[in-house]
């Protein structure tokens, strides 16, 4: 008889925004007259920019004409893309990435959930806490967890951030030094950024002990202050101890065109069990040559189009639209008495639940009385227990609607 991965039975039941939405669905069967504002998963809710459009609408008819058809394209994405990426998020920015270090993909939560690939069962993971569910999750499917015991894996070692560190993760202590450090700037779920300071002690205790930090920026367009770098690659020796992941979800609005992007610097290198030295460029391309065929053309055309004039004014445009539900949120729930963090440099504001409440319980509550949903922080790990998380990427209206519920029927 065959057999299965027993790792995947570990797993809770369903995956966090799965559970969210089971919820909400029930919810409205039972009260189908609710108006219910979803602030839970952090999906987009304006359309894909003009030029995304346009630059789409053109690649489809490239695909109808034998002189301009496209079959399966370079598994590591089209030059017009990964040129426009050196370029545009970080030549420009002085920042050293060569287009032979970019390898396009379907979105950054595949990339970040399929690295794990190339790197050894043995390694000891480290997750910031609370933390986006796919890092967790897919490290329990390789086997790297342990066991779950009272809500946390005993292998993985968790770096709490919570208001009592100002959410800036504590190094890990001497005794343990994981392999593998998970880092997400502007953080999801909690919506806080690292300063350059800050990241740069990642480095160098990355550097110093020989682990590799795994760097998910997918929130990189909402940083608006100065002293927040935009990419990991603006501290000094990170290209040797730093993949770097990307995606146009929330930039451009590609939640469902799907398109991002992974940096792996040909610096990067390690050794095998024999002790060869080994790139993590030639290793991750090797992966994705025999297990991914490409981003489709059509979507990496409308993703080349987000980086002409007219594409970036127009994603800073919706960019700004966002930030600015994020700000009405954190100074309408924080009027209204709630603490809230985050949503400066994200689409996303951290609260703290009110009265001692459980997550879920808030959820709850949040849900019934003012038909406003979003994620309970314990889903996102321990540390994540009291909290509660809702996104700025619903419509202004909405946003200002679901405050208003909130101020005044709580
Ligand atoms: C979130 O809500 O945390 C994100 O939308 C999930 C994702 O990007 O996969």
């Amino acid at each position: 008889m065959f057999t299965i991965n027993d790792n995947f039975c570990k797993l809770p039941e369903s995956y966090l925004f799965s559970e969210v939405a089971r919820r909400i669905n029930a919810f409205k069967q039972t009260n189908p007259e609710a108006d219910v504002i979803r602030m839970g998963i952090g999906d987009v809710t304006l359309p894909l920019c003009k030029a995304a459009i346009e630059a789409m609408h053109k690649a489809v008819d490239d695909e109808g004409n034998a002189e301009t058809f496209h079959g399966y394209g370079p598994e590591q994405g089209y030059a017009f893309l990964r040129d426009a990426i050196a370029k545009y998020d970080y030549n420009k920015r002085n920042i050293d990435i060569d287009p032979s270090e970019i390898f396009v993909s379907d979105g950054a939560k595949s990339d970040t959930g399929n690295f794990g690939d190339i790197l050894s069962v043995n390694n000891i993971v480290a997750v910031t806490d609370p933390v986006y569910p796919v890092y967790v999750d897919t490290n329990v499917m390789a086997g790297r967890a342990g066991e779950l015991t009272d809500g946390a894996w005993n292998k993985i070692v968790y770096l709490p951030v919570t208001a009592a560190n100002d959410f800036i993760p504590a190094l890990p202590t001497d005794d343990i030094v994981p392999d593998i450090i998970y880092l997400c700037y502007p953080n999801n779920p909690t919506g806080t950024t690292l300063t350059r300071n800050q990241l740069k002690v990642w480095v160098d205790y990355a550097l110093k002990h020989g682990s590799l930090i795994l760097f998910d920026s997918a929130y990189e367009t909402f940083i608006r202050q100065e002293d927040v770098p935009h990419s990991i690659y603006e501290i000094e020796g990170a290209r040797r101890c730093a993949v770097e992941f990307r995606s146009f979800s929330k930039t451009a609005g590609f939640t469902g065109v799907r398109c991002g992007y992974t940096v792996v610097p040909k610096d990067l290198v390690t050794c095998d069990s024999e002790g060869k030295e080994v790139s993590l460029n030639s290793l991750w391309n090797r992966r994705q040559c025999t297990k991914f065929n490409g981003a489709s053309y059509i979507s990496q055309r409308g993703a080349a189009a987000v980086y002409t004039d007219e594409g970036r004014k127009q994603i800073k445009e919706a960019v700004d639209y966002y930030l600015t539900n994020a700000r009405i949120l954190r100074e309408g729930l924080t009027a209204a008495g709630l603490e809230v963090f985050g949503g400066i440099n994200a689409p996303y504001v951290w609260i703290k639940t009110p009265g001692n409440m459980t997550s879920w319980e808030f959820f709850d509550l949040l849900l019934k009385k003012c038909n406003v949903a979003g994620t309970p922080g314990s889903g996102f790990g321990p540390s994540g227990e009291g909290y509660f998380r809702l996104t700025a990427f619903n419509t202004l209206e909405n946003t200002i609607e679901a405050v208003k519920r909130i101020t005044t029927r709580l």
